[in-house]
């Protein structure tokens, strides 16, 4: 296995650095939890089994849940006993069509569970804060505290299997996928300790991130504000947890655009100040008409994009003020093209544009204040998880987000 030997000077002294300050930096993710100075004696937990139940995808629409022995842990590895893990709609695609021909795989990323066994070199996380047998964690697909690296760029990160869970196949040890009941930890992966936050908002971790990046895209723009209108058009999950988001920031005026009337009440819960239901507008001056309206008589400031519909895109424009700005961020994969006017929709309005995708590891650490935030403002980010699958039945899981039925589809054990 390649543990990056070039990466472990760099490593041990960011390490060495965060257990030296009297308190972790869980604002900078360092590098892994890797092979820290002091050992310790490792931990063991006594209810440790023997096999572990992983749910592999064997073929295209068919996970069947499979036993592997759970192998000893070396002194570097970590060996989490899964409490739950969301759908992403990665794990929707691949499961339906494998695009990236990855069949037999494990899936799940967006999972959390506890520490239950270390190898006795393993004292801190990412972030450098302590770690022990008990802890709860996730697991994040960024390794490197890059600001250019903003996915699992395989070829920038140099990764084998080790430190991406949930995606990449692992013919060595299988215990990968978070869609399990025991997920095996190799030494210098990415680790948070989040024991902090409850077990639905460590499976929403995952999604939060990818808005808490779109909403840093958007601040490099200049324009966003705490006085600023801001209109969120698509109340998916994305849209929901963008409003969250904003509203957390202080941002106080939000108008929610979709054409779900139950999703629009939604965004009211999480935060949105009016909401604009483009199925009872006719056409785009009179949904303009209506989210003109829905702000007392202004253009928005700023706007997210957040549905995957290219006539969405074209639409957005018209909301937005002169000098005003756009985050799309609705277009995770390819949606098709999308026709504007340059002329009326960006040159003469001098419309400042960014693109968001994914996230970087800070953005991960920032998400963990973010829900702790979001919590103490009384937003209902939990109702976002409104299906909880035991893992024998993920294929229905699966079936279920397919169906776009729900928000948030998640696989808990007992
Ligand atoms: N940028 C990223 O890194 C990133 C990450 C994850 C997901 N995404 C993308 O974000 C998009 C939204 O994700 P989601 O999980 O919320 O999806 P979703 O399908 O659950 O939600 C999309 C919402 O948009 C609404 N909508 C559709 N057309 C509309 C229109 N013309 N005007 C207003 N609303 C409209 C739908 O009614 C729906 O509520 C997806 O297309 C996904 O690919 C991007
Ligand atoms: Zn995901």
């Amino acid at each position: 296995m390649d543990y990056k030997a070039d990466n472990i000077e760099e490593i041990v002294k960011k390490v060495l650095a965060g257990m030296l300050g009297d308190k972790a930096d869980s604002t900078a993710p360092a590098a892994a939890c890797a092979p820290a100075a002091p050992a310790r004696a490792a931990s063991a937990s006594s209810a440790v089994p023997d096999k572990a139940h992983v749910a592999v995808l064997v073929e295209k629409e068919r996970f069947e849940v499979k036993e592997y022995p759970i192998p000893p842990l070396g002194d570097n590895d970590i060996l989490v006993k899964v409490e739950g893990c969301g759908v992403c709609g990665t794990d929707a695609h691949e499961f339906k069509r494998d695009p990236f021909g990855l069949i037999p795989v494990a899936l799940g990323h967006e999972g959390t569970g506890e520490i239950v066994k270390m190898g006795k070199n393993v004292t801190v996380d990412s972030a450098g804060k302590p770690l022990h047998v008990g802890d709860k964690v996730v697991t994040c697909m960024i390794f490197k505290d890059n600001p250019d690296i903003t996915m699992f760029d395989l070829n920038k990160q140099n990764v084998g299997g080790a430190d991406v869970y949930g995606l990449l196949p692992d013919d060595d040890i299988h215990l990968n996928g978070w869609f399990s009941d025991y997920l095996f930890v190799r030494g210098g992966s990415t680790i948070f300790n989040v024991s902090d936050l409850d077990l639905d908002s460590r499976i929403l971790i995952e999604p939060c991130a990818v808005l808490v990046h779109a909403v840093e895209r958007a601040k490099t723009t200049g324009i966003l504000r705490f006085n600023s209108r801001v209109v969120v058009q698509g109340c998916g999950p994305i849209g929901l947890i963008c409003i969250a988001v904003l509203r957390t920031m202080g941002i106080e005026h939000i108008v929610a655009v979709d054409g779900n009337a139950k999703r629009l009440e939604f965004a009211k819960e999480m935060g949105a100040t009016e909401t604009v239901n483009f199925k009872d507008t006719n056409g785009i001056d009179d949904l303009t008409a209506h989210v003109k309206d829905a702000f007392g008589g202004y253009f928005a400031d700023f706007a997210f994009q957040c549905t995957g519909s290219p006539a969405a895109h074209s639409n957005i424009y018209k909301f937005i003020r002169n000098g005003g700005g756009l985050c799309e961020l609705g277009f995770f994969i390819n949606g098709g093209d999308a026709t504007i006017n340059p002329h009326f929709d960006i040159c003469s309005k001098e419309i400042t544009v960014v693109g968001s995708w994914v996230y970087t590891l800070r953005d991960y650490a920032t998400t963990f204040d973010f829900l702790k935030r979001a919590q103490a403002i009384g937003l209902p980010m939990k109702k976002l998880i409104t299906h909880k699958f035991p893992l024998d039945e993920i294929n229905e899981a699966l079936a279920v987000n397919l169906r776009q039925e729900g928000l948030k589809i998640a696989i808990v054990n007992k």
